[in-house]
């Protein structure tokens, strides 16, 4: 037996190597980058630089559009609260807020909040079988409507699905709607925020191998007067994000950032054999059904119902063994009929049973066979009790 596994690379990827080699040096030299009158605070704010200009570089854009937070949570609650409120005090007429199920709670959450505040109306865009917007129901809203704002992930954190992102941008633009986009699973795609032309876009280290605790808010309203920030006190990043930067942190952000962007064609490729590997070895045994496009996702991302197998029992039968998860991390063991589900007309027994695999970077051939056979007995296990 292998030791125990470790199948949940979108609720967290863990920091790769290089990336703690390029923090570790850093935790005992002294120094506050926000110190502007010594060698120490200098040396400190150079690392900061180096890191906002490899950001820039990967991410297509200009340094001065990018803003360093504690995580995509953070840097989507800044771009809703405080992006809504620019965009309505140039286009104070319109009333709409569009978004979709896609989305993760750091997004609708602070969304509903934004929408009650300044009075504007909160709908769903709807969402195909395959797991993507429906752009022809994006179309009819917003013709339909005076949009504001649009949220929408790149890529989806529990059914890992890629949305048409620049067919989307586009669209809502030629509208007047000022989009924001979460990228923070979309690792594997390529990000240009100058192609995009987008007016937010989010980011969270956490998700490709970097350190829990940073994220990076793009946007090219950063600069504009009436751009509010929503932390406030001292006046680092130019007052837009109050507090000292966390520079190991934000170094260790950078490294995972670079390391990937050298190497995501060919992970993406190893990536997505083992979880094609692992899904046919499932289907020998049993019926399965994958939910969202196969094609088109998080390369190592599977959400899948077995039939006939509850997925809450298979998790507690494989612990400690093997680790996945039945939902988005922050929904914990919240196992509501979720509105995901229902809007990708999964059926309510099925969205149930279902759950999300997702394979990663450290993951071995070894591992996903492994994991295969450990599945493989305990679904047996699970179904031979029904009968
Ligand atoms: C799509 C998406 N957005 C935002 C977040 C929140 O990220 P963070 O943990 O960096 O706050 C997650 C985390 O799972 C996510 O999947």
């Amino acid at each position: 037996m292998i030791k125990n596994i470790y199948l949940d690379y979108n609720s967290h990827t863990p920091c790769s190597l290089r990336v703690v080699q390029a923090m570790n040096d850093l935790w005992q030299q002294p120094g506050n980058p926000h110190s502007i009158n010594h060698y120490f605070g200098w040396s400190k704010q150079q690392l900061i630089d180096d890191a906002l200009k490899s950001f820039a570089d990967i991410y297509d854009c200009v340094e001065e559009d990018l803003l360093f937070t504690s995580g995509a949570t953070e840097a989507n609650n800044l771009a809703i609260c405080s992006g809504i409120a620019l965009a309505k005090l140039v286009n104070p007429n319109a009333d709409t807020i569009l978004t979709s199920h896609l989305e993760h709670k750091s997004v609708l959450n602070p969304l509903e909040i934004a929408a009650a505040k300044h009075n504007l109306r909160l709908i769903y865009v709807g969402i195909t079988a395959e797991g993507i917007i429906d752009l022809e129901d994006l179309q009819n809203k917003l013709n339909n409507n005076n949009v504001l704002w649009v949220s929408c992930c790149m890529t989806n954190g529990v059914i890992g699905t890629n949305q048409s992102i620049h067919q989307l941008v586009q669209l809502c633009q030629s509208f007047g709607a000022v989009v924001h986009v979460d990228a923070s699973q979309a690792a594997y795609l390529d990000i240009s925020c100058h192609d995009l032309d987008i007016d937010y876009l989010t980011l969270s280290a956490h998700k490709i191998y970097g350190p829990s605790g940073v994220g990076l808010l793009f946007s090219k309203h950063l600069n504009q007067a009436g751009f509010l920030p929503i932390i406030s006190g001292g006046s680092q990043q130019n007052g837009l994000r109050a507090g000292t930067l966390p520079v190991p942190l934000v170094i260790g952000f950078a490294e995972a950032a670079k390391e990937l962007s050298e190497n995501k064609d060919m992970e993406a490729k190893r990536i997505d054999d083992l979880r094609n590997y692992l899904l046919t070895e499932l289907r020998k045994f049993f019926s399965i059904t994958v939910h969202g496009s196969l094609k088109n996702r998080h390369p190592g991302n599977l959400h899948l119902a077995i039939d006939g197998v509850n997925s809450i029992q298979l998790l507690n039968i494989v612990q400690p063994h093997l680790a996945f998860s039945l939902g988005s991390a922050c929904d914990g063991m919240n196992l509501e009929y979720s509105p995901l589900m229902q809007a990708i007309n999964v059926p309510r027994d099925e969205a149930e049973h279902s759950f999300r695999i997702c394979i990663g970077r450290m993951t071995t051939k070894k591992e996903v066979e492994e994991a295969a056979n450990i599945i493989t007995v305990a679904a047996k296990n699970l179904i031979s009790q029904l009968r």
